[in-house]
C-alpha cells in the first residue's frame, strides 16, 4: 500500500472543468449571428463559422459585414450621436455604470464564452480579462461624470469606428467603448473574425441596460469588414491589431481629417539585472510571455539577463516551464491554453523555423496536437536573428545575455517597436535608471503585464501612437477647443533666382540654420522673397539637420528649469532686439514672439505627468517624455509669430526641432539665428530649412529618425505629409492655421503634442 506522502508525489492533478452548459446552451439557441446595428440584432447572414480552437468544433456562425452593413451602422450611430452627446455627463454615466454591473453579474458566462471562443485558461479570462472589463467600464463612467469640468471646451469626436483583435476581445472592445461612449461618442466596432461572440453577448448588454439604439453598434467580419470601416464615414479610427494593418489605415486615413490611434505590435525587453530576485523574475517571464499563449502584444518577449546570473536563471526558469501545464482551457488548473486559430499556430511555428534555421536553439515550443503549443524560448540567438525581431506572439520568448547596463539598453531598443519592458533589479537606481532608458510607453519596475483603466497604455515608434485609459486615453476621444481658423495662401512656387551662386559675386543670401551654424543649402541656389533672398534648401539639407537635431540628445537630459531659463534667455535677447524685428515684421508679430518664448519658459518646468489611482500596492507614474526629434513645417503668413508659436512649446518639453520657416516670407526667421546663438541654445536644438515646403516635410515626414509632425498648409500638403509619416507610424498633428499673433496661439495644447506619456509602475507599499 501507498504511503500518503508517496501518493502526494505521484498524484497528478485531476481535471477541474469549469462548467460551460449555460455558454452552451446559449450559443445553441443562437446559433447564428446577425450584426448589432441600431440596437437590434440583424438576420444572420452569409459570413463563416467560429470556432472553439482547442476543439477545433464550431461554436456559432458568425455574419461577414459587408461595405453596406457598414454603412448602415455608422448612420445608427450618427443619428444617435447627438441624443448621446446630449445627455449630461452624469446620464452617460449612468448607462456606463448599468454597464459595468451587468459585466459583473455576467462575469461566469463571460469568461467560460471568452475561454470557449478564443482558447485562453479560463484562470485567465475569470481572472485578468472579465474583472478588467468592469473595471474599465466603472472607470470611464466617472469621467463622463466629470467630464464638463475635467475637460472644459472639449467636445465629442462624432462616431468612432473602432477595430480590434483576438487576444483580448471583450477587454479590447471595453478599452474603445468605454472611453468613447464617455466622451459623447457613438462607436461602430468591428471584433475580430476569430472571436466575435463576446462582443455580441456583450451586444445584449446594451439591450438589457437600455443603452439608446445605434450608440454602440457591431459589424462582425474580416478584414475586408475592417477596411470597409476605415473608408466609411466615421470621425475616428481606433485600432489595435498588427503593425502591417495600421500601416495601411494610416495610408487610407491620410489627407481625411480623421483622427487616428494605434495601438501595434511589440517586441518588449525584460531585463533581469544581476541583482533581481531570480524567483520573482521567473513568475514575472510566466505572467508575461507565458501569459494568454504569448499572444499579447506588450509581452516581455525578449528575456535580457545579466551574464553572471544567467546560468541560475536559465535553470530555474526551465524548472518552472516544465511545470506549466498545457491542457483544455475550460480546466481551471490549465496554464496554457490553445493558439486562437491554426492560422496563427503555423505563424508561431514558421517564425521560430526561421529562428532555429539562422542558428538559434529552441528549448520545448514543441507543437502539439490541435491549436496547442508548449512554452519555450530560444537561446544562443544573434540580434539580428528573426526570432528576435519579428513578434512571434506566441509562448515563445528568447534569452540573451548582456554584460553591463548600457549593453542591456541597447538590446532593449535595438528594435522598431516601442511598446512596453519589464526591468527586474533590486536596486531602485538601477531600476528606475532603465526604465528612464527603455523607449516604450509602458514600463513594468518588478513586474509585468499590469494593466489598468486608469493607467494610460500605448506605444512609442512602429508600436503605434496615442493612448487608452485615463485622462490622456480620454483626450483621443475629444476635439480639442475650436480655435478660429484662418484660411491659408496657397505658397507660391519658389522662383529660382538665376546667377544666385553663391560665388557669383558677394553672396547676401541667408542661409540655413543646422547644428547651430548657418549653412549653405546644399544645392547652393537661393530663390527670391520679399527682402531678398533665401536659400533653397533640398532633401539633403533635412538630411543634415535630422541628423544634427539627433544629436542635441543633452537638451532633454538637462531638465525642465535649464530648458525654461534658455527660453527666458531667448526671450530677453529678442526683447532687446525688438525694433529691428518689428521692422522686418511688424511689432504685433514681434511681441506675439516674444511672448511665446516667455510663455513657455515658464512651462518648461510645469508640464507635469501625475501618479494614477491604479491598482494598490504600485505607484503608477505617467511621465510626459519628449519625442526625440520633431519635424514641424511652419505656415506662410506671420512667419515670425508662427514659428516661435511652434518650435517654443516643442523646445521647451525637450524636443529637438527641424523646422521648415514660413516658405513666401521666411526671412524674419533668420534673425533669429543670432538670437539663438547668444542665447546660450545648444547646437542642433534648433535647426531650420527655408524652401519649398511640401518637398521639404515629406522628406521630414518620411524620415525614419522623426518621431514626430506637425504640418501647418495645405490640404494636399498634409495629405501627403500623412502619407509619409504613415510610413514609420509618426503622429501628425495640424493644428489649424490662425492668426499666431493672438493668444489662442499659444497653450497646454501644444504642449500635449510635443510630447508622449511613459507608463512607469513600480512597486509601492506592496
Ligand atoms: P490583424 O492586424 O490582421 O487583425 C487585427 C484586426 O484588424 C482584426 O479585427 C482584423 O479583422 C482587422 N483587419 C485585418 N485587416 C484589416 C484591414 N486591411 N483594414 C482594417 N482592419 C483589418 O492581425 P492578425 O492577422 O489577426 O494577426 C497577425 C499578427 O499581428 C499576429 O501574429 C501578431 O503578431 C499581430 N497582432 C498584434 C496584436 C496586438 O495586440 N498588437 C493583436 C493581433 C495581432
Amino acid at each position: 500500500m501507498s504511503r500518503v506522502s508517496e501518493i502526494m508525489e505521484t498524484m497528478e492533478y485531476g481535471p477541474s472543468v469549469e462548467d460551460s452548459s449555460a455558454v452552451r446552451d446559449w450559443l445553441a439557441a443562437k446559433g447564428e449571428f446577425g450584426h448589432f446595428i441600431g440596437g437590434k440584432f440583424t438576420a444572420p447572414g452569409a459570413g463563416f463559422d467560429t470556432r472553439d480552437p482547442a476543439t477545433g468544433d464550431v461554436l456559432a456562425q458568425i455574419s461577414q459585414g459587408s461595405a453596406d452593413d457598414v454603412a448602415a451602422a455608422v448612420r445608427a450611430a450618427r443619428k444617435a450621436q447627438r441624443g448621446w452627446a446630449k445627455l449630461s455627463g452624469s446620464d452617460r454615466a449612468r448607462y456606463l455604470y448599468a454597464i459595468a454591473r451587468h459585466i459583473q453579474k455576467r462575469e461566469r458566462f463571460l469568461s467560460v464564452l471568452e475561454t470557449l471562443d478564443n482558447g485562453k485558461p479560463i484562470r485567465e479570462s475569470r481572472d485578468a480579462d472579465i474583472p478588467l472589463v468592469a473595471r474599465h467600464f466603472y472607470h470611464h463612467a466617472g469621467w463622463a461624470e466629470l467630464l464638463d469640468t475635467q475637460f472644459p471646451g472639449h467636445v465629442p469626436l462624432g462616431v468612432c469606428g473602432q477595430i480590434i483583435p483576438w487576444n483580448f476581445p471583450l477587454l479590447m472592445l471595453a478599452w474603445k467603448i468605454a472611453p468613447a461612449l464617455a466622451a459623447g461618442n457613438t462607436v461602430v466596432l468591428k471584433p475580430a473574425e476569430y472571436t466575435s461572440l463576446t462582443a455580441l453577448a456583450f451586444a445584449e448588454i446594451c439591450q438589457e441596460v437600455g443603452l439608446p439604439a445605434g450608440v454602440v453598434n457591431i459589424v462582425t467580419g474580416d478584414g475586408e469588414t475592417g477596411a470597409a470601416l476605415v473608408s466609411a464615414k466615421v470621425d475616428k479610427i481606433a485600432f489595435t491589431g498588427s503593425t502591417e494593418v495600421g500601416r495601411k489605415i494610416a495610408e487610407t486615413l491620410a489627407g481625411t481629417g480623421r483622427k487616428l490611434t494605434l495601438e501595434l505590435g511589440g517586441k518588449s525587453p525584460f531585463i533581469v539585472m544581476e541583482d533581481a530576485d531570480l524567483d520573482a523574475a521567473v513568475e514575472g517571464v510566466v505572467d508575461s510571455i507565458w501569459f494568454n499563449q504569448g499572444q499579447v502584444c506588450c509581452a516581455g518577449s525578449r528575456i535580457l539577463v545579466a551574464e553572471n546570473v544567467a546560468d541560475r536563471f536559465e535553470g530555474l526558469l526551465q524548472a518552472r516551464m516544465e511545470k506549466l501545464r498545457l491542457g483544455p482551457p475550460l480546466d481551471k488548473s490549465t496554464d496554457i491554453g490553445a493558439i486562437v486559430d491554426p492560422v496563427q499556430k503555423d505563424r508561431i511555428i514558421s517564425i521560430c523555423r526561421a529562428a532555429t534555421d539562422a542558428g538559434a536553439e529552441l528549448v520545448g515550443g514543441n507543437a502539439a496536437q490541435g491549436c496547442f503549443i508548449a512554452p519555450g524560448y530560444l537561446r544562443r540567438i544573434q540580434p539580428a536573428n528573426p526570432g528576435m525581431q519579428q513578434e512571434i506572439f506566441g509562448p515563445i520568448a528568447t534569452l540573451s545575455t548582456f554584460r553591463t547596463a548600457d549593453e542591456a539598453i541597447e538590446l532593449a531598443n535595438n528594435t522598431r517597436y516601442g511598446l512596453a519592458g519589464s526591468v527586474w533589479s533590486e536596486s531602485a537606481t538601477v531600476a528606475t535608471d532603465l526604465a528612464a532608458r527603455i523607449r516604450a510607453g509602458v514600463i513594468w519596475i518588478n513586474g509585468a503585464n499590469m494593466f489598468d483603466a486608469a493607467a494610460p497604455f500605448g506605444g512609442y515608434r512602429e508600436s503605434g501612437f496615442g493612448r487608452e485609459g485615463g485622462r490622456v486615453g480620454m483626450l483621443e476621444y475629444l476635439a480639442e477647443p475650436k480655435v478660429k481658423a484662418v484660411r491659408e495662401a496657397e505658397a507660391k512656387a519658389p522662383i529660382v533666382a538665376p546667377g544666385s551662386d553663391p560665388m557669383d559675386g558677394i553672396d547676401r543670401t541667408a542661409k540655413l540654420y543646422i547644428g547651430g551654424a548657418q549653412k549653405r543649402p546644399d544645392g547652393g541656389g537661393s530663390y527670391r522673397v520679399p527682402g531678398g533672398l533665401a536659400p533653397l534648401g533640398n532633401r539633403k539639407d533635412i538630411r543634415n539637420a535630422v541628423e544634427a537635431a539627433g544629436k542635441a540628445t543633452k537638451w532633454a537630459a538637462m531638465g525642465g528649469h535649464a530648458r525654461a531659463q534658455v527660453l527666458y534667455y531667448i526671450a530677453e535677447n529678442l526683447s532687446a532686439r525688438a525694433e529691428e524685428f518689428a521692422a522686418r515684421t511688424s511689432r504685433t508679430e514681434t511681441d506675439a514672439a516674444i511672448a511665446r518664448a516667455f510663455h513657455y519658459a515658464a512651462w518648461a518646468d510645469k508640464f507635469d505627468g501625475a501618479n494614477v489611482q491604479a491598482r494598490s500596492g504600485t505607484l503608477v507614474n505617467v511621465i510626459p517624455e519628449a519625442y526625440g526629434v520633431m519635424g514641424i513645417a511652419c505656415p506662410n503668413a506671420q512667419p515670425l509669430a508662427a514659428f516661435m508659436s511652434l518650435v517654443m512649446p516643442a523646445i521647451a518639453m525637450g524636443n529637438s526641432v527641424v523646422a521648415i520657416a514660413a516658405q513666401d516670407d521666411p526671412l524674419p526667421v533668420t534673425d533669429l539665428y543670432q538670437v539663438f546663438d547668444t542665447s546660450d541654445l545648444p547646437g542642433g536644438v534648433v535647426n531650420i530649412v527655408i524652401g519649398s515646403k511640401d518637398e521639404l516635410s515629406q522628406v521630414l515626414a518620411a524620415h525614419d529618425a522623426v518621431s514626430a509632425m506637425w504640418y501647418v498648409g495645405s490640404q494636399t500638403g498634409l495629405t501627403q505629409v500623412e502619407r509619409s509619416a504613415g510610413g514609420n507610424l509618426k503622429p501628425v498633428w495640424s493644428p489649424e492655421n490662425r492668426d499666431w499673433t493672438k493668444s489662442d496661439a499659444q497653450g497646454e495644447i501644444f504642449l500635449r503634442h510635443a510630447v508622449h506619456v511613459k507608463t512607469v509602475w513600480l512597486p509601492y507599499g506592496a
